[in-house]
């Protein structure tokens, strides 16, 4: 499906609610899955990589009701009940099958996980390598999926990874709930923690401190959650209600976890106007309102080292705020980001081009040159990448002549309400 964009200027006004949290929701579904009992999850993401977590705990033996306002989960305990071999598709999902890994590793049983042409397509030794110093067997041709994994008993391991990456943490995490005596993990630099955070609120025997993860074999107590709204997801609309002249807007119930906010940081070193309203806290997670404006001048910044874990997924909306900035924005230590749903250095550099953007791709991040008039009057592409077209869409807002974005089904893989809310704001 392609979509078109023109906007002639129209600001975006008033005030709006963002849908769930797709990290927190992967992890919700799926540790209420293998905690004994009854566990109640509200405010459940309606994205496609969340339902195919759901789906596959569903096949594994997990009784899980989905209603239109809750998901209820009842679980026998972290060894699903399914007996003999299993395949389970991961769809594009790599959350769905990094974390799904550490967990099935300790199972009684052997499993496939398979997964589409870009999921397939994912480096997956970053989680082979631990889980097979845990004792796992994993089968797979060149450490990409199909994995096919034999459930064994695990044993402990002292892992330091070379990446900060969330899933790759959780999958050692999760499997070291299975293992013989304490796991410990520590990364280059602090990824996001929300499965810290909800094992620990389920009990799990954890422990977190400067940057050293602990975890021993535990039983998790199930879950009552309410998911708060997805900051990577507000991201589009914080960056659309900046670069349009006369926006202003409130963007409610947006989780603020700091390993999130990275994107908070750098519109605030650019001098973007935003103010965070009502700062409260829903199960552990940081909650707020965002209030953002359209502000003149934003200048030009350098994003690099520890803050790229806490942005990662919204670098491609950060080049195009960068090219509505004065002056060379620089991103590196960014090159991970050639691993996700698409090469996203690559393909934000060259379809952002298209739309006029000064903007010039390294081998770990990009180059953005501003301040820049986006011409638009072309056809670009998602790449089968959610974060993509939506960034692209945003870019159409501020475009002279109407672009169109081909292949813009792949937002349903995150945020399936992306396009009503934005239309909503734009009268
Ligand atoms: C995620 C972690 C990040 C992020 C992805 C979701 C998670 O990936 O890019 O969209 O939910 O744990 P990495 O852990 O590979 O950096």
């Amino acid at each position: 499906m392609s979509q078109k964009v023109f906007n002639g200027q129209k600001p975006l006004k008033g005030e709006i609610t963002i849908p769930a949290d797709k990290s927190i929701s992967h992890r919700a579904i799926i540790f209420a899955s293998i905690a004994k009992g009854q566990s109640v999850i509200k405010n459940f993401s309606k994205g496609k990589d969340p339902l195919s977590s759901l789906e596959i705990c569903r096949a594994l033996g997990a009784e899980i009701e989905h209603n239109e306002n809750s998901i209820i989960v009842k679980s026998e305990g972290k060894y699903f009940p399914n007996k003999g071999d299993i395949t389970l598709n991961c769809g594009n999902s790599g959350t769905t099958m990094r974390l799904m890994s550490g967990i099935l590793a300790g199972q009684k049983f052997n499993s496939t996980l398979t997964g589409d042409e870009s999921l397939s397509s994912r480096p997956m030794k970053r989680i082979i390598e631990p889980l097979t110093l845990m004792g796992a067997k994993i089968e797979s041709i060149n450490n990409k999926a199909p994995l096919k994994i034999y459930g064994s008993s695990l044993n402990s391991i002292n892992y330091e990874s070379s990446i900060a990456s969330a899933q790759v943490k959780s999958c050692v995490l999760l499997a070291g709930l299975y293992a013989d005596a304490v796991t410990t993990y520590k990364e280059i630099y602090p990824s996001r923690n929300h499965t810290e955070i909800m094992l620990s609120s389920m009990g799990a025997n954890l422990t977190s401190h400067d940057g050293i993860i602990t975890i021993s074999n535990s039983e998790l107590a199930p879950l009552d959650i309410e998911i708060p709204g997805d900051i990577s997801s507000a991201a589009f609309f914080i960056v659309a209600a900046l670069i349009v002249p006369n926006s202003k807007i409130i963007i409610k119930n947006v989780g603020l976890n700091e390993t999130r906010c990275g994107i908070l940081k750098v519109a605030e070193n650019m001098g973007a106007n935003i103010e965070i309203l009502d700062k409260r806290e829903i199960c552990g997670e940081i909650v707020g309102d965002i209030l953002v404006q359209y502000t003149q001048g934003l200048k030009s910044c350098e994003i690099s080292g520890e803050i790229i874990p806490t942005l990662i997924d919204e670098i491609p909306i950060i080049a195009l705020l960068a090219t509505q900035a004065q002056g060379t924005t620089i991103i590196k230590d960014a090159q991970d980001l050639r691993n996700k749903e698409s090469d996203r250095i690559k393909l934000t550099v060259s379809e952002l081009k298209k739309l006029g953007a000064n903007i010039e791709e390294t081998t770990d991040g990009m180059i953005i040159r501003g301040k820049t008039t986006l011409t638009g009057g072309v056809e670009v592409d998602s790449h089968k990448d959610h974060r993509l077209a939506m960034s692209l869409y945003v870019g159409g807002l501020i475009c002279q002549k109407e672009i169109q974005i081909n292949e813009f089904e792949w937002v349903n893989i995150s945020f399936p309400e992306f396009v009503s809310l934005m239309c909503s704001l734009i009268s």
